[in-house]
């Protein structure tokens, strides 16, 4: 492949010229604008737009696509799209955010007004040896949390017995169940996956952030129910590269996110929350929180997560204990609306600038897939299978690198599949999202995203990010 340009201007991405000379366009197209995009809607409208934050169920009635905060659609078998059976799956990838949790203690209020407590399951941190059958053994240890009379600190935010953040015993539950279902639609429906967990074949990967280990270790058994209590290797990076988190450090992504994002005064970014103000106000005065707590302020970021946890776990929304005021439901839809307001502009319609941001902060990871595309592709990888428990902050990169149409801020358990497919020695990849066709503006992918020639989505992942990510850390280092 050559590549016919530099970057003159930031932001201005020329076409390339694939190895087939086929055009590639690495631009940015502007996604429809949609109630989700519409200020209007967002500040004075009063539902969630059919979206669901108050139960990992989604109601009876609705379809099970509907967008569900605490429990994102996935490939089920009811509703898996068909492939005409000239193409023959080959490659299978699986990226997924997390299932539902606690907050971070970050999102917490100084003082809450009720506990919360996850007595009911035990987070096993131990380590054993390898060293044969005669090594000593390890217990499975697991942490108890707890408080004394006397430490007189109060912890922040809950007390009870929680680690903040961890999965709790419904997003396990949820964990096993997108086990249960990915097996449903790879083995039973496809014949794909074999019926035995096979570590030549597949692989789990997890981040540095121990929630998405939490979720391995339960949905691993739902797809595998006779491996209840075996050792299965998860694959984890160092923290400091790890590009499925992402946890590597690109300083000028950092810079570049906060010229039109959460924090600066971009007017773009700042035209929701001037409309907004009184709700963060009417919030302040329940919570407790400061109004010159900057975290709180410069997006809804803290207030979603703090509401929409414990609404998902069928807690109450919060009271003031001395004035009486609780959080109403209307305000909770509102700050619900608002923050996928945010992860809408951020990801995508801020501009040019959130695929610029998504390649420098994501590109490893693309480079990593289209790596394993590639050897699937030349036969040179028995591993069929790969499973990535990752973050929304992973899973909304990889939404604006592939332009989603209508972004959204990923729920628990979001998912994005890439599956790889060959006919009559042609190669074809189709890209799922909540358990359909992924819908893209980039004409590179198409509006589905539904068999796109391998070679073109290669050529597109190539363009931005470069071979084996070569291109990131120059682009990591721009000022
Ligand atoms: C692409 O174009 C170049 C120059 O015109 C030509 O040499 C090459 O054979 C072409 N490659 C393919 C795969 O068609
Ligand atoms: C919301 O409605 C109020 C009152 O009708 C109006 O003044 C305001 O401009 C509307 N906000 C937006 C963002 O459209
Ligand atoms: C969730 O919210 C919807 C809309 O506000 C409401 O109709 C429904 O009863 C709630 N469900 C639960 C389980 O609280
Ligand atoms: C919400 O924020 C309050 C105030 O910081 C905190 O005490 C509480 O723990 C948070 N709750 C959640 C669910 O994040
Ligand atoms: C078990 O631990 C002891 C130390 O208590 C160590 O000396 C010994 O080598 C270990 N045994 C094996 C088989 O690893
Ligand atoms: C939480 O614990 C602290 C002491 O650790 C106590 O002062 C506070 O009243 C407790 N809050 C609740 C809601 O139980
Ligand atoms: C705000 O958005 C408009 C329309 O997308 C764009 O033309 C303008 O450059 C943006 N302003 C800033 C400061 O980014
Ligand atoms: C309750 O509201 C008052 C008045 O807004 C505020 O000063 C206080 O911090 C809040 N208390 C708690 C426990 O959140
Ligand atoms: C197959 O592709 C992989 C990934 O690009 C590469 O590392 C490997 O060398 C290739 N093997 C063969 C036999 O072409």
């Amino acid at each position: 492949m050559h590549y016919l340009y530099s970057f003159p201007v930031l932001f201005s991405f020329a076409s390339v010229v694939s190895a087939s000379n086929a055009t590639v366009d690495l631009s940015w197209y502007a996604p429809p604008s949609t109630k989700v995009s519409d200020l209007k809607s967002v500040i004075n409208g009063t539902d969630t737009w059919g979206f669901v934050f108050n139960s990992s169920k989604t109601p009876a009635g609705l379809p099970y696509s509907t967008y569900n905060w605490c429990n994102m659609p996935h490939v089920r078998c009811s509703e898996y799209p068909n492939v005409d059976p000239s193409y023959k799956l080959q490659y299978v990838h699986v990226i997924h955010r997390h299932h539902k949790r606690t907050p971070y203690a970050a999102n917490t209020f100084p003082r809450e007004s009720y506990a919360w407590d996850c007595s009911d399951e035990g987070l096993y941190y131990h380590a054993a040896p390898f060293t044969g059958s005669n090594a000593n053994s390890s217990a499975s240890t697991y942490w108890s949390v707890f408080t004394s009379s006397s430490n007189p600190l109060a912890p922040q935010g809950f007390n009870g017995t929680c680690q903040f953040p961890q999965l709790t015993s419904g997003g396990l539950d949820d964990s096993h169940q997108h086990g249960k279902d990915v097996f449903g639609v790879y083995h039973d429906l496809l014949g794909f996956l074999p019926s035995k967990y096979d570590s030549r074949k597949m692989q789990f990967r997890v981040t540095n952030n121990v929630i998405t280990s939490q979720v391995a270790s339960n949905l691993i058994p739902g797809m595998f129910p006779s491996l209840k209590g075996d050792s299965i290797p998860l694959m984890i990076q160092p923290n400091s590269i790890d590009s499925l988190e992402p946890a590597y450090t690109c300083s000028s992504a950092s810079s570049l996110f906060s010229s039109y994002g959460a924090g600066s005064t971009n007017a773009n970014w700042t035209a929701h929350l001037t409309a907004s103000s009184n709700l963060v106000k009417a919030l302040d005065a329940i919570s407790g929180i400061s109004p010159s707590a900057t975290a709180w302020h410069q997006s809804y970021d803290h207030y979603f997560d703090n509401l929409s946890a414990r609404l998902c776990h069928s807690k109450p929304l919060p009271c003031n204990s001395t004035t009486g005021t609780c959080v109403t439901q209307a305000q909770a839809n509102q700050v619900f609306r608002l923050g996928e307001y945010e992860y809408n502009y951020l990801y995508r319609s801020a501009g040019p600038q959130t695929l610029e941001y998504a390649r420098r902060s994501y590109g490893i990871w693309i480079a990593e897939l289209a790596n394993r595309l590639r050897a699937a592709q030349n036969g040179s990888d028995p591993i069929i299978y790969r499973h990535d428990v990752a973050h929304d902050g992973s899973i909304a990169r990889l939404l604006a690198l592939l332009q989603i149409q209508e972004m959204v801020w990923p729920g628990m358990g979001s998912e994005i599949i890439f599956e790889l497919y060959e006919q009559r020695h042609q190669w074809f990849v189709r890209i799922l999202w909540g358990g359909r066709v992924l819908r893209s503006s980039s004409p590179m992918l198409g509006d589905q995203v539904d068999m796109v020639p391998l070679n073109s989505l290669l050529a597109y992942f190539d363009g931005l990010v470069g071979r084996g990510a070569v291109l990131v850390p120059g682009l990591c280092a721009q000022s």
